[in-house]
């Protein structure tokens, strides 16, 4: 189970010292959501903040890219120094383009889908994905509350994706509303990388990662 705090919910005041208290509590990546203020209504980083995370940590840093035309952005993330990126099917016409692409650049091609959007929009990317992303809020904001259908769509996709070879299985990410009280259910659903911005962030950054890994690596309790 990876744990990757969103640092959107941190204090940005405090950035640097916000990825490094990540780091040093056990966060396996850095999430990092840049918002265009198109695809959403919010405006967050650029390339710029992904090369200030850089610095300050050795961790992979995944890239969740909420924009128009995300193609734009794709060598000049990478150069700053984003390990994964991931793009919305909702924004990608040419989203098996995209995807080969961001292998070609060898970081993890993501593919994110909003709550509302279909999993059969993925049908033909299976195999050219790193990485699936279901969004467990609408993207936009940290602090939103996890959308409980959205436990049904992770065993839909932890069950498409375990029809793939070992060794083309992509990674299944979950993000938005993500604490230590529905960690178990969503690693239960299938999710292996749980994204949580304010269930990191609003409060010890090291006891929160921990609560939640330990919840989502708990034993399913048996059936009597
Ligand atoms: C939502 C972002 C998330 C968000 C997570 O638009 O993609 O990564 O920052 O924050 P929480 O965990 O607070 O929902
Ligand atoms: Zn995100």
């Amino acid at each position: 189970m990876l744990v990757a705090p969103s640092i959107l919910a941190a204090d940005l005041g405090h950035l640097a010292e916000a990825v490094s208290a990540a780091e040093e509590g056990g966060a396996d990546w850095i999430h990092v959501d840049v918002m265009d203020g198109q695809f959403v209504p919010n405006l967050t980083f650029g390339a710029d903040v992904i090369r200030a995370v850089r610095r300050v940590t050795s961790l992979p840093i995944d890239a969740h890219l909420m924009v128009v035309r995300p193609e734009q952005y794709f060598d000049e993330y990478v150069d700053a120094g984003a390990t994964g990126v991931t793009i919305h099917v909702e924004a990608a016409p040419h989203l098996h383009r995209q995807l080969q692409r961001l292998g070609e650049l060898g970081v993890v091609a993501g593919v994110a889908l909003n709550p509302g959007t279909s999993l059969a929009a993925l049908d033909a990317v299976w195999e050219a994905a790193g990485l699936v992303l279901v969004m467990s809020v609408n993207p936009g904001w940290a602090g939103q509350a996890f959308l409980p259908g959205s436990l049904e769509r992770l065993r839909s996709a932890r069950a498409r994706i375990d029809e793939l070879p070992v060794d083309s299985r992509p990674y299944l990410q979950v993000d938005g509303g993500i604490t230590a009280a529905n960690a178990a259910a969503v690693a239960r659903a299938g999710a292996d990388v749980l994204v949580s911005g304010s269930g990191v962030y609003g409060g010890d950054p090291r006891s929160r990662i921990e609560a939640i890994r330990s919840a989502a690596e708990e034993p399913e309790p048996s059936r009597p």
